[in-house]
């Protein structure tokens, strides 16, 4: 089977080379879409392809039509909010994620872009220390988990708010339950959001609830943009001159918030989360293990168009 690996921001050459020896073993050919920059080079490369792998990269319904052998779609990460999974199922084609397979890095990033803010992205003057802190975990998946461990091995404190997992659970794991957001945002003086983005979740954090934050507050974002409303965002830095919002995904309204409220607010140039070799080998090779076991044997197990 033709596997086309289709990633705008390419993985790392170690990962590459990995899916590569396992494809071939496997008895398929790898065909290698990267940093394309038209969409017209994406719909080309789809046409003739069994199997493809991508990041963040769109599959439209567009390049959904166009790819007209394509059985499998793995999205080498977490969130497939970049697929048009009705479009997949309407040609039945299965649509998978890698879960867990990039949340280190993530939640790596998370805690630099901490540190980072506290230190005012490293320019003169004073700043603060994490430690003693309280960090809030906005949903308790892989990521969030993640962050709530290494928040805590750096002597904060953690609240969690979840809505799968009993107070109960969270306390087991050593963490305060938050009931509701307003109780998380209100009591915790950095929020990191690991939220997907979906249509419940689009715009869901606006004005009220970062305005819970307590003086000094700082939002954290390596989720995905469309779950900040960003008009209110906007309104509510400039009524609050103490709060801070670093992100691992501009807004677009970022020129905007850089002009006004100056290093209060950090984006990273490029999304940045799981760009590490370590996380690219995991969830590469996890997607290429996924579809070789899907033609061997029909394993849909990370399916995400069910
Ligand atoms: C994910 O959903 O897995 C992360 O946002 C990483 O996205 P990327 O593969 O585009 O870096």
């Amino acid at each position: 089977m033709k596997v086309l690996v289709a990633t705008e921001k390419p993985f790392a050459a170690v990962a590459v080379n990995g899916i590569r020896e396992l494809l071939t073993a496997a008895g398929h050919e790898l065909v290698l879409l990267e940093k394309y920059t038209e969409k017209a080079q994406l719909l080309e490369a789809v046409t003739d392809a069994d199997a493809m792998i991508i990041r963040s990269d769109k599959a439209t319904a567009e390049v959904i039509e166009a790819a007209r052998n394509l059985k499998i779609i793995v999205r080498a990460g977490a969130g497939y909010d970049n697929i048009d999974l009705e479009a997949c199922t309407a040609r039945g084609i299965v649509a998978m994620n890698t879960p867990g397979q990039n949340s280190n890095a993530v939640a790596e990033l998370v805690i630099a872009m901490m540190i980072y803010m506290c230190r005012n992205q490293f320019t003169a003057g004073t700043g603060h220390e994490i430690s003693g802190k309280r960090m809030g975990i906005q949903a308790y998946g892989h990521i969030g988990k993640l962050v709530a461990a290494k928040a805590k091995a750096l002597g904060m404190d953690v609240m969690v708010y979840s809505s799968s997992r009993s107070a109960e659970e969270i306390r087991q794991d050593g963490y305060l339950p938050a009931a509701n957001l307003k109780e998380l945002y209100e009591n915790c003086d950095f929020v990191s959001v690991h939220i997907p983005s979906t249509p419940e979740t689009r715009g869901s954090i606006g004005y009220e609830l970062i305005n819970e934050l307590p003086m000094g507050g700082c939002l954290l974002n390596s989720a995905r943009k469309e779950i900040i409303n960003e008009a209110e965002l906007v309104k509510i830095l400039g009524d609050r001159p103490d709060l801070k919002y670093a992100t691992d995904i501009a807004p677009d309204c970022m020129e905007e918030l850089t002009s006004k409220f100056g290093n209060r607010v950090f984006a990273t140039p490029k999304k940045m989360g799981a760009q590490t070799a370590e996380a690219n080998i995991n969830a590469g090779l996890a997607a290429a293990r996924q579809i070789i076991s899907f033609f061997a044997d029909g394993c849909t197990q990370f399916q995400v168009n069910r």
